[in-house]
C-alpha cells in the first residue's frame, strides 16, 4: 500500500531537479514541465464540462497543470499527487503565489496503489507522468477503483510508437535520464479496457509537438537558452539542447508519439 505522505518537510533531489525545473518552465511556462501550458490542457479536457468536479491528478508536478485545471477549466478541486520532494516543495509556492491553496491540495506518494478509497474522484487527470509508470495495467485498474461511475480519466502522455524501440529511441530515452517506462497506444488501450473502462480513446499529438519541439530547440539555442546559463550553466543547457536535438528525429520517424488519453468508467 502506498503511503500517504503528507506535508513535506524534506528535500530530496530526485529527478527533476531545481535546474531541471527552472529550464521546462522557461520553455513551456510557469509550473509546467511538460509542453503547451493552459492551452493544452484545455485540448486535453476537450469537451468535458468539468466545473465543480473532484480531480486527481496524477504527477503534478511543479503545479501548472493543477492551477491550469481550477483557472481555465473550472475544476472545483483538484488533490495533486507526486512522488518527489522538489516538485512538491516548488509546487507548493506557486500555488500560494496565485491564492489557491484552498482548491489544490497535494500529497507525497510512493508508486504503487493510490492512497484513496474507491469513487472518490469525478475525474483523474495526468498530463507526460504515466511515463513514469512501469505498470500500466496496475495504474488504471487503480485509476478506476477511485473513479466514481460516469467518471472520466483525462490524460495525455509520451507513448513509443512500436516495439521494440530502435536503437535511436533508445538513445534519446536515455538521454532524458528520467528513467522513461514508455508503452505503446495499444499497450495503453488494453490496460484501460481490462481495468473496465468505456469509450477508451487515444489521439495522436505528435504531428502538433513536431511543430513545437522545432520552435523549442530554436528557443533554447537563443536568447531564452543564454538567459538560462546564467542561472543553471552552459553544461545544463547544452545538455537539453542535445536532449531536444536527439527528440527531434524520433518524432519526426513516428517513434516518440505524444498521444492524448480518455475513457470513462460506467
Ligand atoms: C514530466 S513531469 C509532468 C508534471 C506536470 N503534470 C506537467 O505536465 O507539468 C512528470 C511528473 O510525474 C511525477 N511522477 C513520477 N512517477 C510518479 C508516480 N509513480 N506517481 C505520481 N507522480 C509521479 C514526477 O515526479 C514529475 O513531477
Amino acid at each position: 500500500m502506498a503511503d500517504r505522505g503528507g506535508d513535506v518537510t524534506e528535500d530530496a533531489p530526485g529527478h527533476y531537479t531545481a535546474e531541471l525545473i527552472d529550464v521546462c518552465e522557461a520553455i513551456w511556462g510557469e509550473g509546467f514541465l511538460s509542453p503547451g501550458g493552459t492551452a493544452e490542457v484545455g485540448r486535453i479536457v476537450g469537451s468535458e464540462d468539468i466545473r465543480g468536479a473532484a480531480v486527481l491528478e496524477i504527477g503534478s508536478g511543479a503545479g501548472g497543470t493543477a492551477m491550469a485545471l481550477i483557472e481555465g477549466q473550472g475544476a472545483g478541486y483538484v488533490t495533486g499527487i507526486d512522488v518527489e520532494d522538489g516538485v512538491l516543495t516548488h509546487a507548493r509556492q506557486r500555488i500560494e503565489a496565485r491564492g489557491l491553496t484552498d482548491r489544490i491540495g497535494l500529497v507525497k506518494v510512493v508508486p504503487g496503489p493510490l492512497p484513496f478509497p474507491p469513487d472518490t474522484f469525478d475525474v483523474v487527470f495526468s498530463k507526460e507522468a504515466i511515463l513514469h509508470i512501469a505498470d500500466k495495467q496496475a495504474l488504471m485498474a487503480e485509476v478506476f477503483r477511485v473513479l466514481r461511475p460516469g467518471g472520466r480519466f483525462l490524460a495525455s502522455d509520451w507513448l513509443l510508437g512500436s516495439r521494440p524501440p530502435s536503437a535511436a529511441m533508445e538513445a534519446y530515452i536515455a538521454a532524458e535520464g528520467l528513467d522513461f517506462e514508455m508503452a505503446t497506444a495499444d499497450d495503453y488501450r488494453a490496460a484501460m479496457e481490462a481495468a473496465g473502462f468505456d469509450h477508451v480513446v487515444t489521439r495522436s499529438r505528435t504531428e502538433w509537438y513536431r511543430r513545437e519541439a522545432r520552435d523549442e530547440l530554436a528557443r533554447l539555442k537563443g536568447p531564452l537558452g543564454r538567459k538560462a546559463e546564467d542561472r543553471v550553466g552552459k553544461q545544463f543547457v547544452d545538455r537539453n539542447i542535445a536532449i531536444w536535438e536527439r527528440m527531434i528525429p524520433v518524432l519526426d520517424a513516428g517513434e516518440h508519439c505524444p498521444t492524448h488519453l480518455s475513457a470513462v468508467k460506467p
